[in-house]
């Protein structure tokens, strides 16, 4: 454990504090910033953000890019254009950070968990497809779930990690059952499923730029999405429900104040101008620790799956049992290098306990073995 920690240290050249991921802002941040201060557009509208749709909906091979305030928005919004209300159910995985979860239930949705696969971390197609086989049936072009007789509106796998989950597979079972598929694609920009960027095989994808993702605004999100109705039912949604006059205010339902502010979106077009060189630190890193664990009979390094190319954002190993990840954590974090195990299942929570779920024997297993190690872009 002592060797593994000071290899640590030893890859990020510090006996200091080494956190699990920082920003770096290396580039034009100050710049745009300054700019976009004089020139007082610092709110929701703004020539950063259109820049940042443009070039976002560019990098990733999407028609259109929507700016919000953060992931968690751009996924309620994505839930809310799909159709979903509240007598819908919604499918997802129970390893997944809260907020996936969270979307669901701001539309009043119920969540269904079904299990995640253990080679990619992310919602199992072949649970997904037995799930739908033995509980499901299609009646007028709509997938009836028959133990509740509700209508399961939409589908929400997550790349995890950035680890892409198998997305066509998912999405060709999505396709036959009359699911939208809405992916959250949170932590996988730069990731790509069989050269095909993640976020983009389903109707909407979802991406945020928390502090501690690849690229970032502080807070900040986007959706993506080809349909153009869609893209503008986003728009609207997101900034009011206004109707855009010149100096009217007249709102035709109800909305959010949930646009990107233009200051957020300067930081993130000098952010993305740099993703290319973050994505070769992230993939450098992944080669160094994938070398220096092959060592550890009894420690896997978590690799991209098969087709995949992964962003490698957060760097993740898997222990046997659950008593030596938990020796682990304690000797690392005590010893100044900050790890920290995967979420606990979205399931087991007390908000969601009720909801329908499968057996969940791989995000069990998981749940118990899987560490983040620390994940900068190294400078
Ligand atoms: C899987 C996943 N979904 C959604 C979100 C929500 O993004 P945000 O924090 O920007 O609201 C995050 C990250 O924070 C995430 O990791």
């Amino acid at each position: 454990m002592k060797d593994i920690v000071s290899f640590i240290q030893q890859t990020f050249h510090t006996k200091e504090f080494i956190p699990l991921h920082e920003p770096r802002f290396l580039g034009n941040e100050k710049n745009y910033l300054n700019e976009c201060i004089d020139s007082t557009y610092v709110s929701s509208v703004g020539k950063y953000v259109d820049t940042f749709e443009k070039e976002f909906a560019q990098k990733v091979g999407s028609k259109y890019a929507i700016a919000t305030v953060n992931g968690t928005a751009a996924l309620h919004i994505a839930l809310l254009v799909a159709g979903v209300t509240k007598e819908d159910e919604v499918i997802t995985q129970p390893l997944s950070f809260i907020a996936t979860c969270n979307a669901i239930a701001y539309t009043q949705a119920q969540p269904i968990f079904l299990d995640v696969d253990k080679n990619t971390l992310g919602l199992s197609a072949q649970a997904l497809e037995k799930f739908l086989h033995t509980h499901c049936e299609c009646i007028n072009e709509q997938c009836i779930n028959k133990t509740t007789n509700k209508r399961i509106k939409a589908c929400v796998p997550m790349h995890t990690f950035g680890h892409p989950c198998e997305i066509d597979t998912i999405k060709q079972l999505c396709d036959a059952w009359h699911i939208t598929l809405i992916e959250d694609a949170a932590e996988s920009l730069g990731s790509y499923y069989k050269k095909q960027h993640t976020g983009t095989f389903g109707t909407l994808g979802a991406f945020s730029f928390n502090g501690n993702k690849i690229i970032t605004s502080g807070g900040g999100g986007v959706i993506v999405t080809n349909d153009e109705v869609l893209a503008q039912k986003a728009k609207h949604l997101t900034t009011t429900a206004k109707i855009a006059h010149a100096y009217e205010y007249v709102h035709d339902e109800i909305g959010y104040n949930y646009r990107l502010p233009n200051i957020n979106a300067a930081l993130l077009v000098a952010q993305l101008e740099q993703l290319e060189a973050f994505l070769k630190s992230k993939r450098e890193l992944s080669r160094i620790y994938d070398n220096f664990f092959a060592a550890y009979a009894k420690i896997e390094f978590i690799k991209e799956p098969t087709h995949a190319q992964s962003n490698y954002w957060l760097q993740a190993i898997q222990f046997e049992t659950k008593e030596q990840r938990d020796a682990f954590l304690e000797f690392s974090n005590t010893n100044q290098v900050m790890t920290r195990p995967i979420w606990r299942l979205l399931n087991e929570l007390e908000m969601f306990r009720h909801c329908q779920k499968d057996d969940l024997t791989n995000a069990q297993y998981l749940e118990q073995r899987v560490v983040n190690i620390p994940s900068s872009v190294r400078v």
